[in-house]
């Protein structure tokens, strides 16, 4: 397979083909009728709209879309479970839940039209990231509740590709499938596909020497770095999939494997802005700030200004010219650190980990206290053949490019092969001991 150029025309899509013009009057006429089928038949968002003294009709041009209010996390919390749903319950084809750490999950209700349009976006994406009708995919982002594993199954079952719906977990199994069935695609969170490399070289199996040649990684932040890493150990070219369940699930944005630069927004039906996470208001191209998203067809779950709370910027479209793209995450605002009043995300470990030599890619992060004081400690392991010299010599290297680049000191412990937490799914990367005052 090469991926060297761009498909022809004739295979994308009619959507994308669209001139820009063309886009953005179907935009505006998919938000009139967003903005009119929430206000008409969710009672949370006439509240809303009726106290922030707007109406549907406002909306005259996309940027009067900044006249309306957000939406966030915990409106869909205190509508629990079914109280953000704009159509009858027998119209409500399936559910899913985002899980979160505490509390209530957060239910998201789709349609059959709903699930047409997700596995299109789905059949898009893995298009774009290289997948073609025949392929076998395997498919290793959890089933269930969470989005990840029946997203990515309707998508690549839409695009005419054989699905191998293999789930999270089970790591030896997932292998011996991968070298039986010899699937092209893989499905599944970086993490987990570094859990995977590590079983296949514990087999003895070369992982380069394996069918796999595309894998389309999302759920969680994951770096330039971290793309090398994948690239250099497998035969596989690594793209980006990002998305949400209060927005769809995954196949929101898409990488392109031509050029490897971002993330294509699908924007026929999600519509995204950029926004000051502070003062609230929007930002222009190219800024980077808190990324909103506004469903544009989704009837189950219309959804308006989503604070994802994910930090990106909006780029103009390369591969796919209309639509714009959005620079790969590099975090959540919740996912922040504050350490001693230095802003850390654990991608910006991640770059440093990955870049210093004779270390593996498995890192966690330890926030604790000390005489009042909080304390971070990088928790690295080593690969098996680092001797103890460099294991220390390694640690300072960490521990000096971290002070260096992100501006604060923290302690750096380099840890014995296969002794970290492996991920099977979403990497849980901070363990938060901290005191609380
Ligand atoms: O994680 C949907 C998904 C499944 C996306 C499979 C891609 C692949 P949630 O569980 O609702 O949905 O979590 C959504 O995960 O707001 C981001 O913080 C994070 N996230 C998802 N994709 C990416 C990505 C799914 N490519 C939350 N890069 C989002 C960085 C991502 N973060």
């Amino acid at each position: 397979m090469s991926f060297d150029s761009a498909p022809g025309l004739d295979e994308l899509s009619e959507v994308e083909r669209l001139s820009l013009d063309e886009l953005q009057a179907l935009q505006l006429e998919r938000l009139r009728w967003t903005l009119r089928h929430a206000y008409e038949n969710v009672p949370f968002y006439k509240a809303k709209f009726d106290a922030a003294g707007v109406h549907p009709d406002d909306c005259k041009e996309l940027a009067d879309l900044a006249k309306f209010p957000f939406t966030t996390k915990a409106d869909l919390r205190d509508n629990y479970p079914f109280g953000m749903f704009a159509v009858p319950q027998d119209q409500v084809r399936r559910i899913h839940a985002s899980s979160g750490t505490t509390g209530k999950p957060t239910v998201v209700g789709y349609t059959e039209q709903d699930i047409d349009t997700w596995a299109t976006v789905m059949a898009r994406s893995i298009f774009a990231a290289g997948g073609r009708p025949g392929h076998k995919v395997h498919v290793a982002y959890g089933y269930g509740l969470f989005t990840g594993g029946l997203g990515a199954h309707y998508g690549a079952e839409k695009l005419g590709c054989t699905v191998i719906p293999a789930s999270g977990g089970m790591t030896a199994r997932q292998v011996q499938i991968i070298t039986d069935f010899r699937p092209e695609i893989i499905m599944v969170t970086p993490s987990y596909l570094l859990t995977m490399l590590d079983e296949f070289e514990r087999q003895g199996i070369d992982p380069k020497t394996s069918s796999l040649r595309v894998g389309i990684f999302g759920a969680e932040p994951w770096t330039e770095q971290m793309r090398t890493e994948i690239e250099e150990r497998t035969s596989m070219h690594a793209v980006d999939i990002y998305g949400l369940s209060e927005v769809m699930g995954p196949g929101v944005a898409q990488e392109c494997v031509e050029t490897k630069d971002g993330l294509h927004v699908w924007e026929d039906h999600f519509y995204p802005e950029i926004i000051d996470p502070v003062d609230e208001t929007v930002l222009g191209p190219g800024e980077n700030g808190e990324l909103l998203f506004t469903s544009l067809t989704k009837q189950a779950l219309p959804i308006i200004r989503y604070r994802t709370r994910d930090l990106t910027r909006l780029l103009p479209g390369t591969a796919r010219p209309a639509f714009r793209r959005m620079e790969k995450v590099t975090g959540r605002s919740d996912d922040m650190i504050i350490l001693r009043g230095v802003n850390v995300f654990p991608t910006q470990i991640e770059e440093i980990v990955l870049a210093t030599a004779d270390l593996s890619p498995h890192f966690q992060l330890r926030l604790s206290t000390h005489d009042r004081l909080d304390r971070m400690t990088v928790l690295v392991e080593a690969r098996e053949d680092t001797s103890d010299e460099r294991r220390t010599s390694a640690a300072e290297e960490i521990a000096a490019r971290v002070k260096d680049g992100v501006g604060v000191s923290v302690g750096v412990e380099v840890v014995d092969p296969d002794t970290l937490e492996r991920s099977v799914g979403k990497m849980r990367r901070v363990i938060d001991q901290r005191e609380r005052p």
